[in-house]
């Protein structure tokens, strides 16, 4: 079978495919999957780049989706032919958030799914939604779950909230997709005015080009009678939580996510106390979130947005491909 491995200490330069022996057979509790799409993320650009560094050798993408090929005994979950999707965080079955680290996430601490055949716990994986693709499945492991947490786990959101949505990355175009499909209005931002006209498209209610716009904060209170967004998806981090506190209203939620640009720096902590505002760190979510989340896809009807697909063999374009900044959405494997 193909298998992708990084070599340290990392770089695009250091990923290799190679030729492995296929895994054999699953053991009690274990199922054996023939993966045939992964999803390329923030992260597993942070680890394929080096900026997180990790073991020599290791098999990258935390996203993986494919078709049961073998079950051991007592896995009574699956049968042999279903369609899977990996999951962030194996060990975190349900219940509050006990990991704060990537020591157990697939393509960090331990090998993923950059890979045509695995044998994991069966408890790895959940079905996929009916009727989609596994490229469209593996959008969900990672970003899809993220922005279902943000706003629906952690922030209650309801039917007439209004949500603001920063850059056209696939956490981003998520949280948009599944602030449509439970009923609230979407302001979005992007550094390009082409992909806005798409945010538009997709049913964002107002846009804003954060470049040309740079006080982005205060447009979306002005955008929203000056009261402010009930959440933020806040993707950016040091460089954007500022403003994100000025876009919140009294009381809201910003759900904080990303490092977009950079890992530490000054807050407006004053305004954020004024603000009243609950700021929450979030790290994907639990296999009960993600079989929540697939429930209210198959409910509700969403399809991810793949910008473009490439096949593993071309898995370093693909990740040229995210670096340029160009894709809206997902950028996936297929094999
Ligand atoms: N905590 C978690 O669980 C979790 C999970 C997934 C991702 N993340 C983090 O969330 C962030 C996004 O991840 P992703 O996988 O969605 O990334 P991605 O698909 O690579 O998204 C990149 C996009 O972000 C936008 N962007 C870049 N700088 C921006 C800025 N200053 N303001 C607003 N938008 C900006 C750009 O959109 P435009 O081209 O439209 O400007 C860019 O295309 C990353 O920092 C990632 O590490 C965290």
């Amino acid at each position: 079978m193909k298998v992708v491995t990084l070599n340290q200490p990392g770089g695009l330069d250091n990923l290799m495919l190679e030729d492995a022996d296929a895994p054999g057979e699953p053991r009690a509790g274990e199922m054996r999957v023939r993966l045939h799409a992964s999803s390329l993320n923030f992260h597993d650009y942070g680890v394929v780049a080096g900026m997180m560094p990790t073991e020599d050798g290791r098999i990258p993408m935390s996203d993986g989706a494919g078709v049961v090929e073998a079950v051991g005994e007592e896995v009574s979950e699956f049968a042999v032919g279903d369609a899977v999707v990996s999951t962030f965080f194996p060990p975190w079955l349900e219940g509050p958030a006990r990991l704060g680290n990537f020591a157990t996430t697939p393509g960090d601490g331990v090998d993923g799914y950059a890979r045509e055949q695995v044998i994991r716990p069966a408890t790895w994986f959940t079905h996929q939604p009916r009727g989609y693709s596994h490229e469209q499945a593996a959008t969900l492991t990672t970003a899809g779950l993220t922005a279902w947490r943000a706003l629906v786990v952690d922030g209650g959101l309801k039917a007439g909230d209004t949500v603001l949505v920063l850059g056209t990355g696939g956490v981003s175009i998520f949280a948009l997709q599944f602030a449509r499909l439970m009923g609230a209005r979407v302001i979005a931002t992007s550094s390009s005015d082409a992909k806005l006209e798409r945010l538009a498209v997709m049913g964002a209610e107002s846009t804003i080009n954060y470049q040309t716009e740079p006080d982005w904060g205060r447009k979306v209170k002005a955008l929203t009678d000056g009261q402010g967004v009930d959440h933020v998806v806040e993707v950016g981090g040091p460089g954007t939580l500022p403003q994100s506190i000025d876009a919140v209203r009294i009381g809201g939620h910003i759900s904080l996510i990303g490092v977009l640009t950079g890992r530490e720096g000054e807050i407006p902590t004053a305004k954020l106390m004024a603000k009243q505002a609950r700021l929450q760190g979030l790290i994907v979510g639990s296999r009960r979130h993600q079989q929540e989340m697939i429930r209210a896809i198959e409910a509700g009807g969403l399809e991810p947005i793949i910008d473009r697909s490439f096949a593993l063999e071309e898995i370093v374009e693909a990740f040229r491909h995210q670096e340029s900044g160009r894709h809206f959405g997902k950028i996936c494997l297929s094999f």
